[in-house]
């Protein structure tokens, strides 16, 4: 149900010019937007399929026969076959999960998946570049099931070190890891590790939070278990996450939250589940969001993911190379120096400056980046640092946008230096 003009071929600019807040003026200079890793803007067509859904259908979901709720039903579970066609689920929209966001996801990954199936002295296998919303809940679920959780190291040059992996395969039953760090950029070598979980009888599951939006997704080709990812960062609004996972494993997952429209039956003595997605979404669901997380589908496949890994690639390759020259010994690339298997993330160490400092200066230059831990503070532990300044970007990003950046980060350099 989801319409709205789509781009056909690939050009930075005229998703730019599709992308309204882009054209705000922040301290008297037009917004520079570098901070897509934390959350991507959305083009008109995410925004108008939203409110045409609020305009004209909303109505609740599942629920009554009028025309209107039909037409909100058939929005919403339109989303479910736009999200399973985008990451080739399959068994299609029957896999596709709605949750709250990216982190709600791992949350139910643990809480359903992880409760059901793992037993005291299990492992879970993460990386330390992971984000919390992949640490947390398995800190969680150790607390009340006595398993194991092990990390993979990361390198001095921002790589996995999967030099001991088959050591530290030793009674792993699932691997959970990022496809892409959203400090570091790294590219992690998701296909590598589902051969390697499988071969030791390990299920995979993969964040793609940062991942989805730098390029395309095939989780059949990947051969993994488990996808996670948000709306929000490919194009589409907050709100709505989504979790993957093959048929057969949903099928024999226990519900997580409990309530409406998760239930086949309910009686004074108990209830019986419902089966597929919706045992999995309690209460009303993030409708509106649906809506808008298919136009952002549509509007990507429009680009071409392919284009738009080029253009990330692009824009990091040219911005890792001027950062080297005209900042060399002031300002330190916290993640790998070229584009090998790197996306558009570029964490920075200004020397002598802290990042909420450097922060506040390019803002003044209308220049939005994300200071902090990045919800990755093992990782941020691995190399000593409490903090970054990180740029990041999207398919609307121009080099424009680097330049500006370095601008600012020329003032930050001269006013601390
Ligand atoms: N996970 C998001 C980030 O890395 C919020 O900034």
């Amino acid at each position: 149900m989801a319409t709205g003009h789509t781009v056909t071929s690939f050009d930075a600019r005229l998703v730019r010019a599709d992308t309204p807040l882009l054209a705000r003026v922040v301290h008297g200079r037009t917004i520079t937007y570098l901070d897509s890793g934390a959350s991507s803007l959305q083009p008109r067509a995410v925004i108008e399929a939203m409110s045409r859904y609020y305009e004209l259908r909303h109505a609740n979901v599942h629920r009554a026969v009028y025309q209107t709720a039909g037409e909100a039903t058939a929005v919403y579970e339109g989303a479910r076959e736009a999200v399973a066609r985008f990451i080739n689920a399959p068994g299609g929209a029957n896999e596709i999960v709605f949750t709250k966001n990216a982190t709600e996801s791992f949350n139910l990954l643990a809480k359903s998946w992880g409760f059901a199936n793992l037993k005291p002295g299990d492992v879970v296998l993460l990386t330390e570049m992971e984000h919390h919303a992949n640490i947390v809940p398995w800190f969680q679920l150790r607390e009340v099931t006595g398993i194991e959780v092990r990390f993979i190291p990361v390198t001095d040059d921002f790589r996995l070190d999967l030099s001991n992996i088959d050591e530290l395969m030793r009674g792993v039953k699932l691997v959970s890891v990022t496809a892409m760090s959203n400090v570091l950029g790294t590219i992690t070598p998701v296909k590598e590790l589902a051969a390697i979980a499988h071969r030791h009888g390990a299920l995979i599951a993969i964040d793609g939070a940062q991942s989805v939006a730098q390029g395309p997704t095939d989780v059949t080709d990947l051969d993994i278990d488990f996808f996670i990812f948000s709306a929000h960062k490919m194009l589409g609004p907050t709100g709505i996450g989504i979790f993957w996972t093959r048929e057969e494993i949903l099928a024999d997952m226990p519900p997580f939250l409990g309530g409406g429209g998760m239930i086949a039956d309910v009686r004074t003595d108990g209830y019986t589940p419902a089966s597929g997605p919706t045992r999995f979404e309690a209460g009303t669901p993030p409708i509106a969001e649906a809506a808008g997380l298919s136009a952002a589908v549509l509007y990507l496949e429009g680009l071409g993911m392919d284009n738009v890994a080029a253009h990330e690639r692009s824009l990091t390759g040219d911005a890792l190379t001027r950062l080297a020259l005209e900042f060399e010994g002031r300002v330190r690339i916290i993640g790998p120096s070229d584009t090998t298997d790197r996306g558009g993330v570029l964490s920075l160490d200004v020397e002598g400056v802290h990042p909420h400092d450097v922060a506040q200066i390019l803002d003044q230059f209308g220049v939005c980046v994300r200071p902090g831990h990045h919800c990755a503070k093992p990782l941020m532990r691995r190399f000593g640092l409490a903090a970054t300044v990180r740029a990041s970007y999207g398919p609307y990003s121009l080099v424009e946008d680097t330049d500006v950046l370095l601008e600012a980060l020329g003032q930050a350099v001269t006013m601390f230096g």
